[in-house]
């Protein structure tokens, strides 16, 4: 078994890397990434040199490339996470948007439907991994489950949408063997420090503003990464084909009991006095059209497929503050930009 997964030098991807090539010896995984500022080798140190590992830097939008390289190694399956993933760089760039998430996902599943035509049998998995965030903002009550209308509000949520819709049309129409998980968000070691719970881990280290949103108000349901991947790992392997899942850990949080709640842990791990890191918390403009609310329904997940998350939040954002404290060295290698001449050849590896 061929697998290719994109984006595994991001922060789910890598996750999802890690958990196939130490689970599945006899699998092959291909880790294919641009390594835009959200890729770093660094996140995979652990299984790099492990032989069923592969790393291929390539970029999904470049159709010619991706033909290419599908003709040559004749995968099985694709597991697809490679993304721009953040919300507030797509309100500045969408384009970028367009072309990775939108492009990128249509050049992987041309790709895959030459595969899929030339043998049927042998190619049997194209698993698109997306977001809650196509299915819009709720109000104060409710949940999303697996058939409630797309309604995407910002630049990323369209693009992931979009990317969704392509892939649903591919099933329709060409019967390709497709497979669709939307997830809550997700927070864990290796995660971007540019997004909400990274970024104020660091700042509260270095003693620098939190800036929240608006008044904090807004609602988001939290899962530890690694049951995300686990998730991914029993919806790939078991799934039908065509079927949707929701992924989510019936973890609401109002953005600022998040960041009370870490500023509480962080005052214990770096031995401050109770309360001293909450008054780094900034209130500051709020995010444009800012959906107040994601709460994911995985019923369907948890009855078919007996899937269920392994962490209560308090005890997974601890986890994820241990690991953010005792590897420094990777976080001021993203902060400071040098993890992006790691791939350039100038760390032994
Ligand atoms: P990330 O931004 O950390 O990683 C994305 C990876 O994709 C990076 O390694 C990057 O280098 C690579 N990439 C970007 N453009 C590329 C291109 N054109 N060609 C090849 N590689 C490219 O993202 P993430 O948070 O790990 O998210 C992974 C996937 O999961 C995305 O599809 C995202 O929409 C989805 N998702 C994320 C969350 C979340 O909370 N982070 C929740 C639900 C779904
Ligand atoms: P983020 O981590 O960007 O994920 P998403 O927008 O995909 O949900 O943001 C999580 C929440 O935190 C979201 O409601 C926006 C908010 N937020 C802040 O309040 N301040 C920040 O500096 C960031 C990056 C996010």
């Amino acid at each position: 078994m061929k697998i290719l997964v994109t984006g595994g030098a991001g922060f789910i991807g890598s996750h999802m890397v890690r958990l196939l090539v130490n689970k599945y010896p006899n699998y092959t995984i291909f880790n294919l990434d641009k390594l835009t500022y959200a890729g770093n080798l660094a996140n995979l140190t652990d299984i790099e040199n492990k032989p069923n590992y592969k790393f291929v830097k390539g970029d999904i939008v470049d159709a010619a490339f991706i033909n290419k390289l599908f003709s040559e190694e004749k995968f099985n399956a694709v597991i697809h996470l490679a993304a721009e993933s953040h919300v507030d760089r797509s309100i500045t760039n969408p384009l970028e948007f367009v072309y990775t998430n939108v492009i990128g996902t249509v050049n992987l599943l041309n790709a895959a439907k030459e595969l899929f035509k030339a043998d049927e049998k042998s190619f049997n998995r194209f698993y698109h991994v997306s977001t809650d965030e196509v299915y819009g903002s709720l109000g104060d009550t409710g949940m999303f489950t697996e058939t409630t209308a797309y309604d995407p509000h910002s630049p990323y949520s369209a693009s992931k949408a979009s990317s969704d819709h392509f892939v649903r049309a591919y099933h329709d129409t060409y019967k390709m063997p497709c497979v669709i998980s939307n997830c809550s968000n997700n927070y864990g070691p290796f995660h971007f420090p540019e997004k909400l719970i990274p970024l104020c881990i660091n700042n509260i280290k270095n003693n620098k503003p939190l800036p929240i949103y608006g008044k904090g108000e807004n609602v988001r349901d939290w899962l530890f990464v690694e049951d995300h991947a686990r998730a991914i790992d029993v919806i790939f392997h078991s799934a039908a084909t065509g079927s949707t899942y929701n992924i989510g850990g019936h973890n609401e949080w109002t953005n600022i009991d998040v960041i009370r709640l870490l500023c509480k842990i962080m005052d214990k791990k770096l031995n401050r006095a109770d309360g001293t890191n909450e008054k780094l918390i900034t209130f500051v403009t709020d995010r444009a059209g800012h959906d107040l609310r994601y709460a994911i329904d995985s019923t369907k997940l948890q009855n078919d497929l007996g899937w269920k998350p392994s962490l209560q939040f308090e005890e997974g954002l601890e986890k994820t503050v241990d690991w953010y404290l005792s590897n420094e060295d990777w976080l001021n290698n993203v902060t400071s930009g040098e993890y992006q001449k790691y791939y350039s050849g100038q760390y032994a590896r």
